[in-house]
């Protein structure tokens, strides 16, 4: 059975995207059998990936809203051993679709059972919101990746995100764990971001991934181009962390 991770943080562009397309090619890189999952509307995974959300005939948005719809029908490989999920704009009218219906919470775990003896590791891209779709990925998941970005820290989101997985675990999955919180984004010349990092450490302690990932030009030049920095730039220094990364998460 695949560990299931929800890639998390309801502030926007913290590079949780990048961190599931680049922890993913790591993870898969290492062997491992990898499906990356996107419940974010703005479909930024399958773009990074070099797919148009635009030519997919359907989406995560038929999965979540259609129970005769499976989630190995809409998979998409994109390179050995890694798989995608992709979102499309329709996947914004998800959450009232769904907002109605008995078990609205459990609708991505319960379509997850099919598919999930077939990996490692499924890492779920999440939406900048605290909404039902990221309920969803909460739900389905036995951890959460929280992807801080150190410049522009907010202890006051951290403080509801936190909330917010206590929640899920109290009533809809007992089991969630945090698996680490990842400083990205990183310029270790200034000193925001070295006193965002030394607050993070502070506030949570042996949860903070030793790995950061520091800012680099390489990770948007590879997302334009729609692959992974670990195929654009083998051994740019953002490649070489995401690997140290997967090699943290494999490791323990
Ligand atoms: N290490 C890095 N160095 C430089 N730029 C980065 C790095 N990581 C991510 N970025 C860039 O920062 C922007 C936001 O990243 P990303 O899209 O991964 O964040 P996100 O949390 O998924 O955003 P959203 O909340 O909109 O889904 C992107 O343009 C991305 O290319
Ligand atoms: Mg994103």
């Amino acid at each position: 059975m695949a560990k299931i991770i929800s890639v998390a943080n309801q502030k926007g562009g913290v590079a949780k995207t990048t961190t599931t397309v680049n922890l993913g090619a790591a993870l898969a890189e290492a062997r491992q059998r990898v499906l990356l999952i996107d419940l974010d509307p703005q479909a930024h995974l399958a773009l990074s990936l070099g797919v148009n959300p635009d030519d997919l005939d359907a989406s995560t948005f038929n999965v979540l809203t259609d129970p005769a719809f499976s989630l190995s029908g809409i998979l998409v490989k994109v390179l050995d051993g890694l798989a995608l999920a992709p979102a499309d704009i329709n996947l914004s009218v998800a959450e009232s679709r769904l907002s109605g219906t008995i078990g609205r919470e459990q609708v991505l775990r319960d379509k997850l059972r099919d598919v999930s003896a077939h990996y490692d590791y499924i890492l779920i891209d999440c939406p900048p919101s605290l909404g039902l779709l990221t309920i969803n990925a909460l739900t389905a998941s036995h951890s959460v990746l929280i992807p801080v970005q150190a410049h522009y820290l907010s202890m006051k989101g951290m403080q509801l995100l936190v909330e917010t997985i206590h929640l899920v675990r109290d009533k809809l999955n007992p089991g969630l764990a945090v698996l680490g919180i990842l400083l990205t984004m990183v310029d270790i010349r200034t000193r925001v971001s070295n006193q965002a990092m030394d607050a993070v450490r502070t506030m949570f302690g042996d949860k903070v991934f030793q790995t950061v990932i520091r800012q680099n030009t390489k990770v948007i030049e590879a997302s334009a181009m729609g692959m992974p920095v670990l195929e654009t730039a083998r051994n740019s220094p953002p490649a070489l962390a995401y690997r140290r990364l997967a090699q943290e998460i494999l490791g323990g």
